[in-house]
């Protein structure tokens, strides 16, 4: 299956560094590597049009996905951005749940659910965030924590609309600390989870894609994305240094 591979910039960068990281990136890249791994920025929204542009405009291959999306089509909601409006930028891809915003912002399961379906109605390809803390993983409560978000998340999802989901297995405990997760914590989740949704009547390998994100690095992608229920990974820190993030990326074993 081909690999997937995302960086997620979270609240750094304006539009026009967000330009010059997409063009060092993508001059960094081999001509035909986005033939053989899917290659995506999530920048703020407010650089999403200028990226897009650049994108359309020199004919890239690199994807954008929006950090976030409203839970409401349209309406008196200042400050949302919807999935309609994203789709309108031909933006291809949406994270949702990531542990920052469930944190500060007090993002739920019902929420995710809800962004889930926007996402889906207006065909952007959601990439749904899902992880436990330190206290659930010592406690030893993780997978039963990580089944709940799942279903949750993934509540009423119709096959028909499903043509790619991207499930982001993110340990919160990993997430910025520079602590990633062993291979064998990894494979174990994205196992119990690829379990959970075999089942779904949308799964197949080609629509669900399993990644892992979480102080991802240089230093231990290829052992990461070199393993086979590994299909990318979503890399913070880490994508905001165009080097680095080539370097991920030509981890890759092709
Ligand atoms: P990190 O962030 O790579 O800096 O740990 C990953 C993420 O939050 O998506």
């Amino acid at each position: 299956m081909k690999k997937i591979i995302i960086g997620n910039w979270k609240l750094n960068l304006d539009h026009l560094q967000g330009i010059q990281l997409l063009q060092k990136i993508n001059y960094s890249l081999d001509k035909d590597i986005e033939e053989k791994i899917d290659i995506v920025l999530s920048p703020s929204h407010t650089s999403l049009r200028s990226l897009q542009t650049v994108i359309s405009t020199d004919n890239l291959k690199i994807k954008i996905s929006s950090q976030d999306v409203s839970t409401y089509s349209d309406g008196a909601f200042t400050g949302e951005v919807s999935a309609m409006q994203l789709k309108k930028l031909n933006i291809d891809y949406s994270i949702i749940g990531h542990s920052e915003r469930r944190l500060h912002f007090n993002e739920t399961d019902n929420d995710v659910n809800i962004k889930l379906t926007r996402l889906l109605e207006n065909e952007i390809f959601p990439i749904l965030c899902f992880g436990e803390s330190l206290e659930q993983r010592s406690e030893g409560s993780y997978l039963e924590f990580i089944k709940n978000q799942i279903n949750e998340g993934l509540k009423g999802v119709r096959k028909d609309k499903v043509n790619k989901l991207v499930l982001a297995y993110e340990p919160i405990w990993a997430i910025g600390t520079g602590e990633v997760a062993s291979i064998e914590n990894i494979v174990e989740v994205l196992d119990f989870v690829k379990d959970l949704v075999s089942d779904k009547p949308y799964f197949s390998d080609e629509t669900v894609k399993l990644i892992y994100g979480g102080s991802v690095s240089p230093d231990n992608s290829s052992e990461i994305l070199n393993t086979s229920i590994v299909d990318g990974a979503l890399v913070g820190g880490a994508s905001l240094d165009a080097d680095k993030f080539v370097d991920i990326i030509k981890s890759v074993n092709l």
